[in-house]
């Protein structure tokens, strides 16, 4: 049978993730909005792709009609505003949290055995929403940032090397935001650990670059956010789920002790597979990459408080 993919926002990360999606044959997709017409029109228009394109995936587009994402086996929240000029995620919190708790509920309520792929910003805070607005398992709600996170480093290495993308592997821990961190020791070309092949001054630089990435291409569009990695990144992580491919990727969960951590999501390598997180899995951290981790849950627990607040 068939698989089916659910995208909520039809605008620039939730369009190109369905565009990614049918292309990659990976599953039938739903795209819905709250914009009249749009995600039809949207949906359309990749349909009418499709001869070029080579695929046979359904696209529908749907203004509010949850019954479209029945019985979805993946469900990607993209709804909720973009980022502009001089603002941080944390400055989304407020408005994105009403939205991802009003779709969330409609969608689990029409698809209650879906994974959840949360998208919308600030990502963590919003996996919390998601978690309880959708009653779903732990395993089941699993937010997209280390996978964007990771890409970004993986390009910036490719580029300082001038090595091809495809040989680099890079591991980005804590929540989506400022705070993040990469871990250089166990970010590799072809197998071999960037440390060994870069100064550390060139890897700080990277490191930078690669938290500060999302600003980066915030202050080329002045419109809007990323959405092109975002997408293949929240892709990847569907077609894991989709395939059961056990593969092992940095995805914000909520962890139970892992880490040292209760109770909180935050970007940790795991492993996907049907059942969505089908293990958390625990690396040897220094000193100093755990006092890092635990700053950066700190920076995540205080959105979650704040959010208790807004109520
Ligand atoms: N239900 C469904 N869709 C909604 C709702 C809602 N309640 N509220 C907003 N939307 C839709 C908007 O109508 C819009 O089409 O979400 C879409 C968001 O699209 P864009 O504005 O293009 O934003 P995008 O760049 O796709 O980013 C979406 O992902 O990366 C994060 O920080 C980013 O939070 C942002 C989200």
């Amino acid at each position: 049978m068939r698989k089916k993919v659910t995208v909520i926002g039809a605008g620039n990360v939730g369009a190109t993730a369905a565009m990614r999606l049918a292309e990659k044959e990976l599953a039938d997709v739903a795209l819905i909005d709250i914009l009249e017409g749009v995600p039809a029109g949207k949906a359309l228009d990749l349909t009418e792709a499709a001869p070029i394109e080579k695929h046979d995936a359904k696209i529908i587009g749907a203004t509010g009609d949850y019954a479209q994402a029945k019985d979805s086996d993946i469900i990607i929240i993209t709804a909720g505003i973009p980022r502009k000029p001089g603002m941080s995620r944390d400055d989304l919190l407020s408005t994105n949290m009403g939205i991802m708790r009003s779709v969330t509920k409609e969608v689990a309520a029409v698809a209650p055995n879906a994974t959840l792929i949360i998208v919308s910003n600030p990502l963590d805070a919003m996996c919390h929403v998601a978690y309880e607005a959708s009653g779903f398992p732990k395993n089941k709600v699993i937010g997209m940032a280390g996978v964007l996170d990771s890409a970004r480093f993986r390009a910036f290495i490719a580029m300082e090397l001038d090595v091809s993308v495809e040989n680099t592997h890079a591991f980005v821990l804590g929540g989506h935001g400022d705070t993040m961190v990469p871990l250089p020791r166990y970010s590799t070309v072809a197998g071999i650990p960037i440390t060994e092949l870069m100064s550390q001054e060139r890897i700080d630089a990277l490191v930078e670059r690669t938290r500060t990435g999302g600003a980066e291409i915030v202050g080329l569009l002045k419109t809007g956010s990323a959405y092109y990695a975002p997408a293949s990144a929240a892709v990847e992580m569907a077609e894991a789920i989709l395939k059961d491919k056990k593969k092992i990727l940095p995805c914000a969960v909520c962890l139970n002790g892992e880490y040292g951590i209760h109770d909180l999501f935050i970007g940790v390598p795991v492993k996907l597979g049907e059942n969505g997180v089908e293990e958390i899995i625990e690396i040897e951290l220094t000193d100093s990459e755990k006092e890092a981790l635990n700053h950066s849950a700190d920076a995540v627990r205080k959105l979650v408080e704040d959010m208790k607040r807004l109520g």
